[in-house]
């Protein structure tokens, strides 16, 4: 737990993180935490990662629920049992997301890699979307839903078409479900990180140690240093919060400027 923040942005609000075993989403899940929220609900399929996230916040705050997004019994099964267990549902940070299985372009382009990338990326993300507005509307509850979304979200890519196209898909999902939902007072944003060194990452690029530092540092060239998931879920809590009352079906681009310079590194 880092020291406490002298504004509680998230004071007393019910959330759910998916994908937060990791990466973004577990600094996330923490950032919550810290901003006051009543409770935090961690939902991945790594379980033995996501509890132990869940009991480094706390478990008078936190729970893990095992939820595949795949899966859309098991999305609305992690809805109602928040509900059922707090009561309501007041943010959904829909953040679980996996990387094409292998570096291609459009002439190697393995189709059933890419029904995996858009079963999570895609499909999972829509029913997140749809169960927490469900339970917000039903609740009238004036909610906040964030997904994360992605740089490659409105630019295309040297390799990894599958990964691109899921995450404009994301960028559809929130601009429709953001007018549908409007008058409910429901909002829906997303999150456009540019490159940060999680496992995902870590694992698709095959590199480590100085080899990482090297592309991370051209990548970031500037004074402020890399991108870490603490900037990301910043934002996320920005969008998660009542600081963001009058902002809906907006992408929040967390890249410091490196959009362009990424997207030669996803290479094929
Ligand atoms: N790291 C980056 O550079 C970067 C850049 C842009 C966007 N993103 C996006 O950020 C999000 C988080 O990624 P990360 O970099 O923290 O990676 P990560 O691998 O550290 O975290 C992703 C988490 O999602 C979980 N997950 C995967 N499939 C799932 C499923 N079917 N159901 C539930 N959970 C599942 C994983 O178990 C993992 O805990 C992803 O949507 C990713 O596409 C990451």
């Amino acid at each position: 737990m880092t020291e406490p923040l002298p504004v509680k942005k998230l004071h007393g609000k019910v959330a759910i993180v998916t994908g937060a075993a990791s990466g973004i989403g577990a600094v996330t899940a923490r950032l919550f935490a810290d901003h006051g929220a009543l409770a935090v609900v961690i939902a991945d399929v790594q379980d033995a990662n996501g509890r132990e996230v869940a009991a480094s916040i706390g478990s008078d705050r936190c729970t893990y629920i095992h939820c595949d997004v795949t899966d859309e019994e098991q999305v609305k099964s992690l809805v109602d049992s928040t509900v059922q267990l707090y009561g309501r549902l007041d943010v959904m940070y829909s953040n679980a997301g996996i990387m094409s299985a292998t570096e291609q372009t459009v002439l190697e382009l393995d189709l059933s890699g890419y029904d995996k990338v858009m079963a999570v990326n895609a499909r999972g993300m829509a029913a997140c979307v749809k169960h927490a507005a469900r339970a917000m509307v039903e609740k009238g509850v004036r909610g906040s839903i964030v997904c994360t979304a992605s740089f490659t979200a409105d630019c295309g890519l040297v390799g990894s078409t599958d990964y691109t196209m899921s995450k404009h898909a994301v960028l559809g999902l929130v601009r429709s479900a953001s007018m549908q939902l409007e008058e409910r007072g429901v909002r829906v944003n997303c999150v456009s990180p540019g490159l940060v060194a999680t496992p995902m990452v870590n694992k698709y690029l095959n590199v480590g140690g100085e080899e990482l530092k090297t592309i991370m540092a051209a990548v970031y060239p500037g004074s402020n240093g890399m991108l870490k998931e603490k900037h990301v879920a910043d934002a996320v809590v920005f969008l998660a919060s009542e600081e963001s009352e009058f902002v809906t079906g907006q992408n929040l681009v967390v890249d410091g400027g490196s959009g362009k310079k990424s997207t030669t590194l996803i290479k094929s």
